[in-house]
This record gives C-alpha cells, sequence and structure tokens, in this order.
C-alpha cells in the first residue's frame, strides 16, 4: 500500500485545551480535544448519519459530532467510569427536576450530618481502602454514596454520580498530578484533612451548571448510546468511526483503569482494581505478532526481550481483532477515523497509524490519508516505562497521527439480478 502522511499545522490547536471551549464535567486521561473532531469531520463534510466511537473515553467524540450536526451516536468503552461520564453529558435531563434533585440531597445530607450514624454498608469492600482514605473522608462518602444512590431519576443520579467520582479523586491520598495510583508523601498524609462536603457540593454545583449551559443547550435532538463493553457489530452500519484508541496496553502507557480504580470501586464496580487487564494488550499471550508492517519492530523488540515483544504483540493482536469488528459496522463509502500516538518500546518505535491503515485495508476499506499532529496540549504521563522497568521512563510521544480510511462501494453483481 501507498502510505501518505501530511503535516498538518492547523489540527495541533497550539495554546488550546480542552477546557478553551468545552467544560469538562470529570478528569480522564489521554482526552482527545474536540475541537479536533469537529475540524477533521468538517474538513470530510460530514454532517450526518449515525456514528461509532468504540472507545469512546469521556465522549469527545460525541461533542464533535454534535457540533457538525450528527444526530445519532454509539459509544462504547470497558470502564465504567468512562461509560458513567459519556452518559452523564449526553443525557438529556430535565434542568428543573436537576434543581430539586440538588437541593433534596444537600438537605438529606445536612440531616444525616446530625444523626451522627455511619452508612456502613456504602463503604466498598476492597482492601487498604485505609492506605487511600482517612476515617473521617470514608465515614463522609459513604454518607454522600447512600444519599446518591436513593435517587430514583436514573439520568439525574448517573449526572451526580460524576461529581461524587470526582470527589472520591480529590479527598483521596491520590497524588492528583498521576494517572497511577501513587499515594502522596506520608508527611502530607497527616496533615490532608479535606472538607469532603464542601468538596462534593462544590464540583457538583459546577457540574450542574455545565452540563446545563453547554451539554444540554447543545444537544439538540441528538441522541447518544453508550454501552459497557467492547464494541461487537449489531444490525446498526455507521457512516463514520470517529475515535482515539488506547496507544498501548494500559500497564506501560496510559493507566485508564489504575486512574479510575478508586471512583470505580466507590460507583460499586466489583472487580474494579481489574479493569487494566480486560482493556486492549491487558491480557499477554505468548505469541509474537509476525504479520505486516508491525512486525520488523515487534522483531527488533523481541531481540532486546522477549517478554516485551509478547506484552506489545499482544496489544497488536486486540487492536486487529477490534478492528476487524469495527470494519464490519461500518456502511460502504463510510469512513474510519482514529487518532493513534506512535509509542517507543525498547528504543523502537511502534508505526501503529500504519498498522491501523493496514487493517482496515485488510477488510475492505482504502486507505485515504494520515494527518500528522503534534500533541503539546494533550494530557498525558510527561514520561513513560518505555523499557517497563521501574525508574526507568523516557519521553512520550509528541505527534498524534489521524488515520482516514474509507469503506469501499461495491457495484452491484448484475449477473444476480434475475429479469422478469
Ligand atoms: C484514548 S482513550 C479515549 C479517550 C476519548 N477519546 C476521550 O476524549 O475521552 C481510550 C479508551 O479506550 C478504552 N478501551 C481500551 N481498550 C478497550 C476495548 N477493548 N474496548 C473498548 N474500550 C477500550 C479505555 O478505557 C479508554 O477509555
Amino acid at each position: 500500500m501507498k502510505y501518505s502522511v501530511e503535516r498538518t499545522p492547523h489540527l495541533d490547536f497550539a495554546g488550546q485545551s480542552y477546557s478553551s471551549e468545552y467544560p469538562n464535567l470529570h478528569r480522564y486521561p489521554a482526552t482527545m480535544i474536540p475541537q479536533l473532531g469537529v475540524q477533521i469531520l468538517k474538513e470530510f463534510g460530514i454532517d450526518d448519519g449515525v456514528m461509532l466511537d468504540p472507545y469512546c473515553g469521556s465522549g469527545s467524540s460525541f461533542t464533535a459530532g454534535i457540533a457538525c450536526g450528527i444526530t445519532e451516536m454509539y459509544g462504547y468503552d470497558l470502564n465504567p467510569l468512562a461509560v458513567l461520564i459519556t452518559r452523564a453529558k449526553f443525557t438529556r435531563l430535565d434542568p428543573d427536576l436537576i434543581h430539586r434533585a440538588y437541593r433534596a440531597l444537600r438537605d438529606n445530607v445536612f440531616e444525616e450530618l446530625k444523626q451522627e450514624s455511619t452508612a456502613e454498608s456504602f463503604i466498598p469492600e476492597f482492601s487498604n481502602i485505609e492506605y487511600w482514605f482517612s476515617p473521617e473522608v470514608i465515614k463522609a462518602l459513604a454518607t454522600i454514596r447512600c444519599h446518591l444512590e436513593s435517587i430514583s431519576d436514573e439520568g439525574i443520579r448517573t449526572l451526580f454520580s460524576v461529581a461524587f467520582s470526582e470527589t472520591v479523586r480529590d479527598c483521596s491520598y491520590v497524588r492528583s498530578n498521576e494517572f497511577k495510583l501513587y499515594r502522596i508523601k506520608p508527611e502530607n498524609v497527616l496533615t490532608f484533612n479535606p472538607d469532603v462536603y464542601g468538596v462534593f457540593f462544590a464540583c457538583l454545583r459546577r457540574l450542574r451548571d455545565n452540563y446545563i449551559n453547554v451539554y444540554l443547550r447543545n444537544l439538540n435532538n441528538a441522541r447518544v448510546d453508550v454501552k459497557l463493553g467492547a464494541y461487537q457489530p449489531n444490525s446498526i452500519q455507521h457512516n463514520v468511526v470517529l475515535t482515539s484508541p488506547p496507544y498501548g496496553d494500559s500497564r506501560t502507557t496510559v493507566a485508564y483503569g489504575q486512574f479510575s480504580a478508586l471512583s470505580n470501586a466507590w460507583l460499586g464496580v466489583d472487580d474494579s482494581r481489574q479493569i487494566d487487564t480486560k482493556l486492549m494488550g491487558g491480557c499477554v499471550v505468548k505469541r509474537l505478532y509476525e504479520e505486516g508492517v508491525i512486525a520488523p519492530a515487534i522483531m527488533q523488540i523481541a531481540a532486546d526481550d522477549m517478554r516485551r515483544a509478547y506484552e506489545v504483540s499482544a496489544f497488536y493482536v486486540d487492536l486487529a481483532r477490534s478492528i476487524s469488528a469495527v470494519a464490519a459496522g461500518v456502511k460502504q463509502g463510510g469512513k474510519a477515523i482514529y487518532i493513534v500516538g506512535n509509542r517507543t518500546v525498547k528504543q523502537v518505535q511502534l508505526p501503529t497509524d500504519q498498522f491501523i491503515a493496514e487493517q482496515f485495508e485488510a477488510h475492505d476499506f482504502r486507505h485515504v490519508i494520515t494527518y500528522q499532529r503534534s500533541i503539546s496540549n494533550k494530557v498525558m504521563p510527561s514520561r513513560n516505562s518505555p523499557s517497563n522497568k521501574a525508574g526507568s521512563t523516557g519521553t512520550t510521544m509528541h505527534s498524534e497521527y489521524i488515520v482516514v480510511c474509507e469503506k469501499n462501494v461495491r457495484s452491484p453483481d448484475l449477473s444476480q439480478l434475475r429479469l422478469f
């Protein structure tokens, strides 16, 4: 295949962040800035039809889709926190009901505080909870959770749970500037005494206002259906896939599961500490990926470290399988737009952009173009662990690739037509 890459400075969005146009309801790692999605959809004249994001994270592609006039969208993610955030952004709610539910929750929690009781049954069961939260914080979080769970409207409960999740993070001993679970220094633990109720209600007011003034206002007649799980083809055929898949396995690139583990546990997810093993490349198999454009890089890594080569291979096995499913769900003439970074392992850069194009071409697509943009504004770990050894780090990538492929249009087989 002839593979062309075009450097596109206008897609860098230098100096812009996510929140410079769209307030985020919850932090999430490696988000796509919606402005990028909007620009790409516009450049390809995509302003209607059905959109899919098979790894939707916090739902930025849907923000872009809505801004461009798309009204039917489907999202999937294996991380329950991602699904919660995306559902909260794009579920249509009545503002009066939100204000009423806010006041009721505030009054109920206030009444509860006079009782001195502990909502014991709302404390999640996970080992070493005291390592991450003080007893006072655990008690306050359990009280809030107890009253959150009694909200009968599912949409409002989902929206308010996003503020709860941010509160869990902010009131824990987790270092706020890391995606992985690292605890703050012991001397800081001693003096860390957050006002959990104050943090929660301030976060809830901010979230409520951003939801009503931005997300609800823009939603118009759009419908976004988000499911927890990996995408599997179904009866729906999509006109466009706009997505940013993970760049590699969570353990050595971006730890989506670890980032979300405490929130997920407090939100009632049973296996909250196991999520990274379910994500792409999370389950290592002893098989090298020996086909196509990725093979030389894998062989180079294997020559140095066979275990790392297996780990890296596992990611591409999963990505290939996922692309095969996604490709089946795209209409003829439809587009797959994947935004991805090429990470480096053992000083070997992995051409993930070309791999994606190659996989789509193997499933009846043609590669249209790949754009290259600089990612100075993306919230990523500034250093990663390319050798996967503790303490050994390298800088993460500075470029991102936007791979655009189009599903071939087959002319009808006239020989099969019966003439009457
Ligand atoms: C780069 S993030 C997506 C970020 C998103 N574009 C946003 O702006 O928030 C990749 C997402 O893929 C999810 N993921 C990883 N493996 C997956 C799989 N096999 N199926 C579905 N989602 C997966 C992760 O949980 C993560 O949320």
